[in-house]
């Protein structure tokens, strides 16, 4: 039942904070101050090598755990699109995991490639929120999202529930390789407890970006920005508009920009740009002034720092709580998610049942 609320979907974006809580309950042992993946049977510290598959919104969790297992586990990660993976011969080598993630578990082309790489001998994990599903029932590592059913088609609550077991497995696996210290683990775990709270706080933002909607819904077109482990979600932000308000929408990793997108700048197209200040903010903003110098209007998400710093002649700013990168990608996630929602609204799509759309593709 929607309950208070106009749309599955918008029910969803706000029962964020509790999903990713429960979530994080099986992941994280908060008294001893660790992380801790469901009781399975093999021992994660032999993997060398991870192969990540699966579709649209799940497709860019996986995208987001690649700079995470890269950067904490120093663990090598391919990744692909499911209807690719399947069909181009991929190389698997002994010792190596294959990662799956989808909400529904029945996604077609992610279901045969799960099957190819277990023919392959790869050791099988999966996250996935339906846990009677039949990726669920093939995996040799289940890891359940706890985000409860989601009925919109447009997914948001699974994909921050699945960034969470994301940023849960990285740190594991950092662990068991000896690339994470007992006091860097501590601090992870501190940080996702905090996301919850880091939710509720983006959440906040809900009626300001209500009221900004109608300068994105006359828009032809809109780009999203985002670099290192923000573009995925520059990637996603472009998805979810584009599936429920019908706006053409493309995601691009900020460098990219001069590599050809910038020809598609002028007043009319909304540039979104999602940047947590740190260290590879000074680079975003000179894209932003690329953008500008077009006549490009640009929509900023960011801390209060990145704010201060680059806000200033921006078609509208959106302030997201300093945080850590580990949990940064959940808590951008809902801005972008709001946007979409806001300005599917204002030209009066069916947000929870998009045209053209199934909410679990089951054919391939
Ligand atoms: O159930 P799955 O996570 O495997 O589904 C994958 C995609 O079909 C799904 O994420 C789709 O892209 C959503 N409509 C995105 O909002």
């Amino acid at each position: 039942e929607k309950g208070n609320y106009r749309h599955f979907m918008q029910k969803e974006i706000f029962e964020q904070p509790t999903v990713v809580a429960q979530t994080l309950r099986s992941y994280v042992r908060q008294l001893e101050q660790a992380v801790a993946l469901p009781q399975f049977d093999f021992d994660l510290s032999g993997i060398n090598r991870v192969t990540i598959v699966a579709c649209g919104t799940s497709y860019y969790a996986g995208l987001v755990a690649k700079y995470w297992f890269e950067q904490f586990a120093r663990l090598p990660v391919d990744i692909d699109v499911a209807s690719e993976f399947r069909y181009r011969d991929p190389v698997l080598e002994p010792g190596g995991l294959a990662l799956f993630i989808s909400q529904s578990g029945e996604t077609a082309d992610t279901l045969a490639a799960l099957r190819h790489c277990k023919a392959a001998g790869q050791t099988i994990a999966v996250v996935v929120n339906v846990p009677t599903s039949s990726m669920a029932r093939e995996a040799d590592l289940l890891l359940p999202t706890h985000a409860g059913p989601e009925i919109g088609v447009a997914s948001t609550k699974a994909f921050t529930c699945q960034l969470a077991v994301l940023a849960a497995l990285a740190a594991h696996l950092a662990v068991k390789r000896g690339r994470m210290s007992r006091a860097e683990e501590c601090e992870v775990v501190a940080q996702l407890i905090e996301t919850p709270s880091a939710l509720n706080a983006a959440l906040a933002h809900d009626d300001e970006i209500a009221a900004m909607a109608h300068l994105i819904a006359p828009a032809r077109d809109v780009l999203y920005l985002g670099r290192g482990q923000d573009y995925p979600l520059a990637l996603e932000g472009a998805l979810k508009l584009k599936e429920i308000s019908y706006i053409h929408a493309e995601g691009y990793a900020a460098g990219e920009m001069k590599h050809g997108p910038i020809a598609l700048i002028d007043e009319a197209v909304p540039v979104i740009v999602l940047a947590p200040s740190g260290p590879l903010f000074e680079k975003t903003v000179s894209n932003m002034q690329e953008v500008r110098a077009r006549g490009g209007k640009i929509v900023l998400i960011s801390d209060a720092e990145g704010l201060a710093e680059a806000g200033e002649g921006c078609l509208a700013t959106i302030e997201m709580p300093k945080v850590h990168p580990l949990i940064a990608p959940l808590v951008y996630a809902v801005p972008v998610q709001l946007l979409a929602y806001h300005v599917a609204c204002a030209k009066g799509t069916d947000v929870d049942q998009p045209r053209n759309l199934a909410k679990s593709v089951t054919v391939e």
